[in-house]
């Protein structure tokens, strides 16, 4: 089958010759295009008291202002009710009051600069610590609990507590916002969007609009990366663009600046936990309360479905008998912070490592042995009420890891090294991951394709998944190929668009390829079975006889009589046979109580485990990452290097979010209060080649098949960033090394060299 043969991307060649379309590239119709440039408010917190347009109206090349007052519909470009697409409060620096359009980018640019606006500054909350003293919070509060944490934590023989507050993350997606909006005629929309989520995009614009859904029509070509950031945030932008159009008749394009893309877009959500922890003699966890608090900055976007996530992972691969850990959402004066590669996973899964990195040393513990001693057993469940299926394979991926990696001899290397270099201090840990498949929110696990064959026997595949160089395209490609039985090079991929599959979900989750998949097999399977039908009349066999493959059809025991997959679709055409489908899948066995917080709301698990080997020096704090050795389960999987691929990307970009990437906010009172500090990559530190691990080792977990998806293969997008965490302990364990050992140690996240730094003076200061 041509699922699980290793691929290229299917636009592979076009992105490493530049000639792949993003949005900004795509042509504009009919009459020229207008450039739309954001007035930015220099304020955090402000009334606007007034707005005047008219001298941007005097600049040369400017054509329209647009205002609260232009907008037909509902002037808010969110789902809940709480972003203001053209707000009359500034509730974070550098929000958008309003918006120019130019003959030219440069018009348009000097066009907001020459909008008189007017503001009255109002106190504001910044940090996380701000803002719970002023008890500002948003949304929804759950509390995830089972069995009695109080009294476990009374009877336990090792009781800690401890505090962390830990960093977001920019989505630093190569491909700013960008939306193409056009008039057609009778006043339909349409939007080219850089968007994960066409069908909501749709929605915003119409709502903003006040258009029904079937008058606005939002085409993604592809995403030059998402990693969540372009699930809800494009919304407002493609409405921004989809008014101008309205109002001028005239194509509109919006495409950010790098630093304007920073300064209005949300961003992984910082958290602040406090928590206490009961271990038992053996160090086996009886007891875990914690109290975790996101930033969600200044409106809720996907901050309670984020939030929900990251209480589902606190627990990652290790069984707690007794759990409370309630989460509350805090509203500061920041951009909206939403979605990123992990959903909130990420953050509740750094409570429970760094909790475990921390008392490790105070139970006189190995971490790697404190951790594998933890995890789950066969049997057991989440606190949330899910069985956790196929437990051992924590286990086994575990113990081949360190076979694989040579743990326990580099073990002796490192301690000879470190023995050898008073200034220099190495170290490995190691950490597992246990993720969540499928969105929280049950209703969200359905997905639609539709798939047509035309008479040559070519192949059109559409499907409401979205590419942002994840290879959801390159997997739904093999998908089709096995379900027709045709060659790859028979199948081609459409944009996505919501005129081909309607009311989509966020291409997120991980779950594109899962819920695509399911869609586009589906159709696939009802245009082999009619064409099994035709070929069986002239094979004259019966239809359950017929096989596919590689792009001939025979039947069971007469090869000698094959039929071309093009001259079977030939024939099927002239008796009348339909060449098309539409194909929809479902994830069955899913049921989840939000407001319990109980339920099974996960397909299944995905597992992996990471050991990383760091160097750090001990004058400046800096370090090396030196070795990483990956174990990952996807199943059988349906792409092998696209797999690879995003294990490695997503390890990267954790261990970016972990050790480098350092937003900072002017929390300072003076005038530029609230600002954002690093708004380009000169001040905002990304992972480059130079921070690879030197010697990286990827293997999938063998004989995974995950039985009841598609062709027996696991998600793979999100889950692999957590094995991130892996670097970070290493961090931890080497600052440990430059002490006796036997304390807590601290580590910042991100764990930057600087923070490296002062915690190694830390453990020297107490030594
Ligand atoms: N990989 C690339 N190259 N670019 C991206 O933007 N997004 C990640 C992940 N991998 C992303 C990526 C995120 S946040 C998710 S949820 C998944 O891909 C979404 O795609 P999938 O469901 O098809 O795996
Ligand atoms: Mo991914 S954060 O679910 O888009």
């Amino acid at each position: 089958p041509v699922v699980g043969l290793e691929v290229a991307h299917e636009s592979a060649t076009l992105h490493v010759t530049g000639a792949a379309l993003y949005t900004d590239d795509l042509p504009a119709r009919n009459r020229s295009v207008l450039h739309a440039w954001p007035v930015q408010a220099p304020h955090t917190h402000a009334r606007v008291v007034s707005l005047d347009g008219t001298p941007a109206l005097r600049v040369p090349g400017v054509v329209r202002v647009l205002t609260a007052a232009d907008v037909p519909g509902l002037n808010d470009s969110g789902t809940k009710g709480d972003e203001p697409l053209f707000p009359a409060e500034v509730m974070f620096h550098g929000q958008a009051v309003c918006w120019v359009l130019g003959e030219t980018l440069e018009s348009a640019r000097l066009g907001a600069g020459a909008v008189q606006v007017g503001y009255e500054p109002l106190p504001s909350l910044l940090t996380l610590t701000e803002a719970i003293e002023a008890g500002s919070f948003q949304g929804h509060q759950p509390t995830v609990s089972r069995g009695d944490a109080d009294a476990a934590l009374g009877s336990a023989a090792h009781r800690f507590a401890g505090e962390i507050e830990f960093g977001g993350q920019e989505h630093f997606y190569l491909e700013t916002q960008a939306s193409l909006a056009y008039v057609d005629e009778g006043g339909q929309v349409f939007v080219q969007c850089s968007t994960q989520h066409p069908s909501e995009t749709q929605e915003i614009v119409a709502q903003v609009l006040g258009l029904r859904s079937h008058e606005v029509t939002v085409q993604c070509l592809r995403m030059g990366g998402g990693f969540g950031g372009k699930e809800m945030q494009p919304h407002g932008f493609a409405a921004i663009a989809a008014l101008g159009a309205v109002l001028t008749g005239r194509p509109v394009r919006l495409r950010l600046n790098r630093s304007q893309d920073i300064t209005l877009t949300g961003k992984r959500h910082p958290f602040h936990a406090r928590w206490e922890a009961g271990f038992d003699e053996d160090g086996r966890l009886q007891a875990l309360k914690a109290v975790l608090t996101s930033d969600g900055g200044w409106s809720l976007d996907l901050s309670e479905p984020v939030l929900a996530r990251a209480l589902c992972h606190v627990d990652n691969a290790y069984w707690i008998p007794n759990v409370r850990i309630d989460g509350r959402i805090a509203r500061t004066h920041k951009t909206s912070q939403t979605a990123f590669r992990g959903f909130g996973g990420p953050q509740g899964m750094l409570v429970i490592e760094d909790l475990l990195g921390r008392c490790a040393p105070r139970l006189g513990l190995d971490p790697a042995e404190l951790r594998r001693r933890n995890f789950y057993r066969p049997g057991q469940a989440t606190p949330y009420g899910q069985p956790v299926r196929h437990a051992e394979r924590l286990h086994t991926i575990w113990r081949q890891l360190f076979e694989r990696a040579d743990v326990e001899h580099r073990r002796e290397q490192i301690a000879a090294f470190n023995a050898a270099h008073p200034h220099t201090r190495r170290a490995l840990a190691a950490t597992p991951v246990k993720f969540g498949i499928s969105f929280n929110l049950t209703a969200f696990n359905q997905a639609g394709a539709l798939v047509h064959v035309y008479k040559d026997g070519s192949v059109l595949v559409n499907h409401g998944g979205t590419e942002m160089g994840q290879g959801l395209h390159t997997k739904m490609r093999q998908v089709a190929a096995t379900a027709l039985g045709v060659p790859l090079d028979v199948i081609r991929l459409a944009p996505t668009r919501t005129d081909k599959v309607p009311n989509t979900s966020a291409t997120a989750a991980s779950s594109g390829a899962d819920l695509n998949g399911g869609a586009v097999k589906d159709a696939c399977e009802q245009i082999s079975a009619r064409l099994a039908e035709v070929a069986a009349r002239r094979l004259n066999i019966h239809p359950d006889d017929v096989r596919f493959a590689n792009g001939t059809v025979t039947g069971i025991g007469f090869h000698d009589r094959d039929i071309a997959f093009a001259d079977l679709v030939h024939d099927a055409y002239f008796q009348r046979v339909p060449l098309w489908a539409a194909g929809y899948y479902r994830t069955e066995g899913l049921h989840w109580d939000g407001a319990r917080m109980q339920g099974e709301p996960f397909k299944y698990f995905s597992y992996g485990a990471a050991v990383s080997e760091v160097e750090v020096d001990g004058f400046s704090g800096a370090y090396r990452l030196l070795r990483t050795d990956i174990i990952h389960d996807v199943g059988d999987s349906l792409s092998p290097l696209i797999d690879r691929g995003q294990i490695e990307g997503g390890f990267v970009q954790g261990t970016g979010w972990l050790t480098l990437e350092d937003l900072r906010w002017d929390v300072s009172a003076g005038p530029h209060r609230g600002r954002l500090a690093t708004q380009s990559a000169s001040t905002y530190k990304l992972p480059s080649f130079s921070e690879m691990p030197e010697e990286f080792n990827v293997h999938l977990f063998e004989q995974a098949t995950e039985s009841g998806v598609v062709y027996g293969s696991k998600a793979v997008g999100e889950p692999p960033l957590m094995l991130a965490f892996s670097v970070r302990e290493a961090l931890r364990q080497a600052v440990a090394a430059f002490g006796p050992g036997g304390r807590e140690v601290q580590l910042a996240s991100p764990a930057t060299p600087e923070a490296v730094f002062w915690a190694v003076q830390d453990v020297r200061a107490n030594a």
